[in-house]
């Protein structure tokens, strides 16, 4: 079994892309409902948090584990890790690198929770795969929020967003990296800002190939999906079709 989790419904961004990698294999998805969101928190009560999980995920039988969060990630992964010597920890890191390449005016920003916007990991990420372009690290407080209460189409978030994206394209950002798997549910919304004058850079498949690369003798399950939520469980099934993730409740078990 495979074991992913996020915050709440951000990783089911990544699931999709993990369960279209690995039809066969049997996924528990987590989701940390109950301390949702984590961009506002500190790194210890983050760090507590994805520990608790990756134990219960162990205890749950998972032989490897899929951290669908970057703020987690950023935070605590090397915690995880080092708490589970024998296990394979795939985490999600944001496209830096990519959009690095691909840029062609030079300048990229990166959308992040306010948690993984202030940490080491992606100051380190900038300066090991970015250092010849302009980066604008973008916190944006609240959009993982609206993800969680399933307001896609509030036009509050609606203008929120295009007040962030004006000035990244006012400036000659040509590459918009999505640091927050939350973020994600709002690329519709962010294509809309955006236009033509820029790519969306998401690494959902990057890390679904990374897990698939990792997970050669967990590929041939029966193709299951559990779900499991800290609070309120019963919203993570009801949240699928919402997030036009529909056919992966067939999975459920
Ligand atoms: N989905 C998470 C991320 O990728 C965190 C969102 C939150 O809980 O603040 O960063």
């Amino acid at each position: 079994m495979i074991g992913v989790f996020d915050s709440g419904l951000g990783g089911l961004s990544v699931l999709a892309a993990l369960v279209e990698a690995l039809p066969q294999a049997d996924f528990v998805y987590y989701a940390d409902t109950a301390h949702v969101p984590y961009g506002n928190k500190s790194e210890a009560q983050i760090q507590r948090r994805v520990l608790a999980i990756g134990e219960h995920l162990a205890n749950e039988g998972c032989r490897l584990l899929v951290v669908a969060c970057n703020t987690a990630t950023a935070t605590a992964v090397h915690a995880l890790r080092a708490a589970h010597p024998g296990m394979p920890v795939v985490g999600v890191e944001p496209g830096i690198k990519p959009a690095a390449q691909e840029t062609r005016t030079g300048r990229i920003a990166v959308l992040t929770t306010e948690a993984t916007a202030r940490s080491q990991r992606l100051r380190k990420l900038v300066r090991d795969h970015a250092h010849r372009v302009e980066v604008v690290v973008e916190p944006c407080p609240g959009w993982a929020t609206h993800v969680e209460m399933l307001q896609l189409d509030d036009p509050a978030l609606a203008a929120d967003v295009s007040a962030r994206i004006e000035p990244l394209l006012d400036r000659g950002v040509d590459r918009i990296v999505l640091g927050c798997t939350h973020y994600s549910f709002l690329a519709p919304l962010l294509k809309q800002a955006i236009g033509t004058r820029a790519q969306l850079v998401d690494v959902a498949d990057a890390v679904a190939r990374q897990a698939r690369r990792l997970a050669a003798d967990l590929a041939h399950g029966s193709g299951r999906l559990l779900l499991q939520a800290s609070a309120h469980p019963e919203r993570l099934r009801a949240a699928l079709p919402r997030l036009h993730l529909g056919h992966i409740a067939a999975r459920l078990t």
